[in-house]
């Protein structure tokens, strides 16, 4: 690839094939995926059941398919399911989240979480059966240790992520989008290089029986959308 744009632009290959859809079976199709979306929430109480590593490895597939900036796929998903790694994050997070609320939360945040009733405590590491821990990737190395500069890293790992609670959700299972601040920890307990960074961790399961969620509204429709 050159500036002035004289070289030959790569050749392509077909679009995969996808049916063709007509506009009542369009909104038919959007509206049923609408319904089963917003019935999502963020659960924080899980029961042991566990969850079939083939499911949630279709999820994942689901979700390395998203986009990516310059198609980097600046991106790496840990399934943590060994009962004593989860108890060492739930432990390492649970300190974070101390010297956090107790020390140096400001009072706005504070005051943002208090609807949520979240604290330091956070069982849910340790009785969730999966945690996919999502580390975001600033560059590649390749074999000869050469670094490769990854683009829109967030953006990008923010989509597949997306993509992934979206698929998580699907198949019938809950999850907790969660991140202890900090959360470097995680590089150390899954062995992960530095210049990954953690992004956030999927706390995936089961509801426990009886799970509760806090009760919290969405902003009306017109305030998040606009045309023009
Ligand atoms: C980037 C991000 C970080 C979050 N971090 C936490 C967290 O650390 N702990 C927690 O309990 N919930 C966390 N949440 C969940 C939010 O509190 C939750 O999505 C929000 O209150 C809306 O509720 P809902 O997901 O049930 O619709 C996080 C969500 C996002 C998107």
């Amino acid at each position: 690839m050159t500036r002035t744009g004289d070289a030959a632009p790569p050749r392509g290959v077909p679009l995969p094939p996808r049916p063709r859809v007509d506009d009542r079976e369009m909104l038919v199709r959007a509206t049923r995926l609408r319904d089963e979306l917003v019935l999502r929430r963020s659960v924080r109480q899980f029961s042991e059941r566990p969850v079939p590593r083939e499911v949630i490895d279709a999820c994942l597939q689901a979700a390395v398919s998203a986009p990516s900036g310059a198609n980097r796929q600046p991106w790496h998903f840990v399934v943590v399911t060994d009962p004593e790694t989860r108890r060492r994050i739930r432990w390492a997070a649970e300190a974070e989240e101390r010297s956090f609320y107790r020390d140096r939360a400001p009072d706005d945040w504070l005051d943002a979480l208090a609807p949520l009733g979240t604290d330091e405590r956070k069982p849910f590491l340790e009785e969730a059966p999966c945690l996919i821990v999502i580390f975001a990737q600033l560059y590649d190395v390749d074999a000869q240790g050469r670094k490769r500069k990854h683009y829109y890293v967030h953006e990008s790992v923010g989509i597949a992520t997306g993509l992934l609670i979206t698929a998580l959700h699907q198949t019938g299972l809950v999850s907790l989008t969660h991140t202890p601040s900090p959360m470097r920890f995680l590089n150390a307990i899954l062995d992960r290089p530095q210049h990954e960074r953690p992004f956030l961790i999927l706390v995936v399961g089961h509801p426990a029986p009886g799970a509760t969620v806090p009760a919290i509204t969405r902003k009306p429709f017109d305030r998040v959308v606009s045309r023009r």
